[in-house]
């Protein structure tokens, strides 16, 4: 039985050469299982917004469903170092309110950290929140808030310009204090400055192998999904197949009689 991990045995991954699992949950059962593989880091991310309640990207989310998503993982009693995702508009709008909107998902949620995306935007952010002794997870590259921004979700940093400026990001989030931070739809070879440069751990989604970790959406790997699924998801089972599989046959048997039989009855 593994046992609970703190920032600290994420941080030592990274100084022993040992890559970070993560994966996004966003619910009690999945968390029991995801956790019982021994995964390392939970992320509570707002792609909930998407993979669980089908809006067209993250910019809905609020952070009362945020709350929920992490209250219900936490029930799970996860040994993963758990993450909470900040929603669009819980952190950018002034620092008081990022302290406390962050301040919720710890004491409300149950996380023992959060995530935000930006770079040296934000990281006068980071640092009020860190000061307040909430670890921050950073999120650079591909940020999905900012969809209307980039025109859609394109890979970032292709160009030498924008690499510097990413590279600079980067920086500004090590040094405004946070513990690790997300590099996503970034070319590996980018990936892999960042991780040579920075003292934290990044997490790689869509940035190649060079990462310290990789973090992908639980729904991607399990096939859950109908929509498109990008080039960096590997698809590791086909639950959607077994699902829909399961589902007919019962629709079947109680069409025909043949659910409940005496076994699924009270006498
Ligand atoms: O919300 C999320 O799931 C994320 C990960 C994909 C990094 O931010």
């Amino acid at each position: 039985m593994h046992r609970k991990k703190s920032i600290l045995d994420i941080q030592k991954m990274k100084a022993e050469g040992e890559k970070i699992s993560v994966l996004t949950c966003y619910d009690y059962p999945t968390a029991r299982i995801i956790d019982s593989c021994g995964v390392d880091i939970l992320l509570v991310g707002d792609s909930a917004g998407v993979v669980v309640a089908g809006y067209d990207n993250t910019l809905p989310v609020t952070l009362e469903e945020m709350v929920y998503h992490t209250r219900a993982v936490m029930r799970a009693e996860p040994k993963a170092f758990v993450v909470a995702d900040m929603p669009f508009l819980s952190y950018q709008v002034s620092l008081d309110g990022a302290r406390a909107n962050a301040g919720r998902l710890v004491k409300e949620g149950g996380a023992a950290a959060v995530k935000l995306e930006g770079g040296e935007n934000v990281a006068p952010t980071i640092r009020a929140i860190v000061d307040m002794d909430i670890p921050v997870m950073a999120h650079i590259g591909l940020t999905p808030q900012s969809i209307h921004r980039m025109g859609g979700y394109r890979v970032q940093g292709k160009k030498e310009e924008q690499a510097e400026r990413l590279m600079a990001d980067s920086r500004a989030v090590e040094a405004a204090g946070a513990f690790a931070v997300v590099l996503e739809g970034i070319p590996m070879k980018l990936a892999r400055r960042i991780t040579a440069e920075l003292a934290i751990p990044t997490i790689g989604i869509g940035a190649g192998p060079f990462c310290d970790g990789q973090v992908l959406v639980i729904h991607d790997i399990l096939g859950l999904c109908e929509k498109y699924s990008p080039k960096f998801v590997k698809k590791y089972a086909d639950v959607r197949g077994v699902m829909t599989e399961a589902v007919t046959r019962y629709i079947k048997e109680v069409k025909g009689g043949e659910f409940p039989t005496e076994e699924h009855s009270f006498n």
